[in-house]
């Protein structure tokens, strides 16, 4: 990792790293208390989808953040963010006499409806951490720094670890609401994985996940939604585990579709897919039957669709796409998670 002395005093640090987002398998969609699922959820890491992002630590008499986000200074990223480590003094008391002076970029479109708060939440995190070992001698466990990312942005925990991630308790043994674990009973089948990310829509989301989460609080079906999510993660990790492609699809698409299935019954609704949206998720099912292929979709709370698929049906995928006639289309594979940079 790269740290460096930048200016003449003595007490100033800087952290480089990189972190990439995530796409959920199963959603996390409710929350309660201090940003804990309401279920259980598991993603893919993404590798070429990530935040670079510089922090520099420095003294002084008060808390304070300075923000660049693409290198301009971004003062709505730095109130949110200023706002959430205020309420995080508790867990970091070193910060109420600290400047950050944070700089971020991401490698991935601002439009392109991936979650870019978990890529940049679980770089602050681990930057964070990173000051905490190196100057302070705190040494913090990794399910503490999946703790900072968490109270962050909410799945920016599953960040943290790949290539695939677990967050929420799914039984005693299994899981935390407080922190994500890496899943390590994978097939091999999905060490060879990617993600063909297709922008239907690149217009900033119309539901923000804060919104979204807060509609499920008086959900009409809230209580089925969150067993059914139960059942889903230990049917995922099942499929997971056995590389079964079937079962893994199955339940990749039920949680997509039931994820907007639940927004559309929320009060207020919303329907964020678009047509594009449903007419290629009704070709691709065509396709799939007819060419036999193993390609499954999922959506974020947005139009944007994820295809994803084993590197063995690339060039059929890529036959498929083309069909689409989309021009904006990010190919991306699967990653370990968050990573220093020298
Ligand atoms: O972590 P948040 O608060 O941005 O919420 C993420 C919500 C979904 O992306 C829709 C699902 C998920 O588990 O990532």
């Amino acid at each position: 990792m790269r740290k460096v002395l930048l200016s003449n005093s003595n007490s100033n640090s800087v952290y480089h790293v990189k972190s990439p987002a995530n796409i959920a398998l199963v959603k996390y969609w409710g929350k309660k208390g201090r940003q804990l699922p309401c279920n259980p959820s598991i993603s893919f890491t993404l590798k070429n989808s990530y935040t670079d992002l510089i922090l520099e630590v420095v003294s002084d008499s008060t808390f304070s953040i300075e923000l660049f986000f693409e290198e301009k200074r971004n003062p709505a990223f730095e109130k949110k963010i200023s706002n959430k480590l205020q309420s995080m003094f508790d867990l970091l008391p070193w910060l109420e006499n600290k400047k950050l002076i944070i700089k971020s970029t991401n490698t991935f479109p601002h439009s392109a409806g991936i979650a870019s708060s978990a890529a940049s939440m679980s770089a602050l995190a681990w930057a964070l951490a990173s000051f905490e070992r190196e100057q302070l001698a705190i040494e913090k466990s990794e399910q503490e720094i999946s703790a900072y990312a968490r109270i962050l942005s909410g799945s920016a925990c599953r960040s943290l670890g790949g290539p695939v991630m677990l967050w929420g308790k799914v039984n005693e043994e299994l899981g935390s609401d407080e922190y994500a674990v890496k899943v390590e009973e994978v097939h091999e089948i999905f060490n060879q994985f990617e993600d063909a990310i297709l922008i239907i829509d690149d217009q900033p989301k119309e539901v923000s996940s804060t919104i979204g989460h807060g509609l499920m609080n008086g959900h009409p079906y809230r209580e089925s939604r969150y067993d059914l999510a139960r059942d889903h993660t230990k049917l995922m990790l099942k499929a997971l585990k056995e590389g079964d492609l079937n079962l893994f699809g199955n339940i990749l698409e039920q949680e997509a579709l039931g994820l907007h299935a639940l927004m559309m019954s929320s009060d207020p609704s919303f329907i964020l897919m678009k047509p594009r949206t449903l007419e290629i998720i009704l070709l691709l099912r065509k396709y799939r039957e007819e060419n036999d292929l193993d390609c499954y979709f999922t959506l974020d709370a947005g139009a944007n669709l994820h295809l994803l698929y084993p590197a063995k049906d690339k060039k059929a995928v890529q036959e498929f796409i083309g069909k689409c006639e989309i021009d904006n289309i990010l190919f991306d594979t699967l990653g370990p998670g968050v990573q220093n940079v020298d």
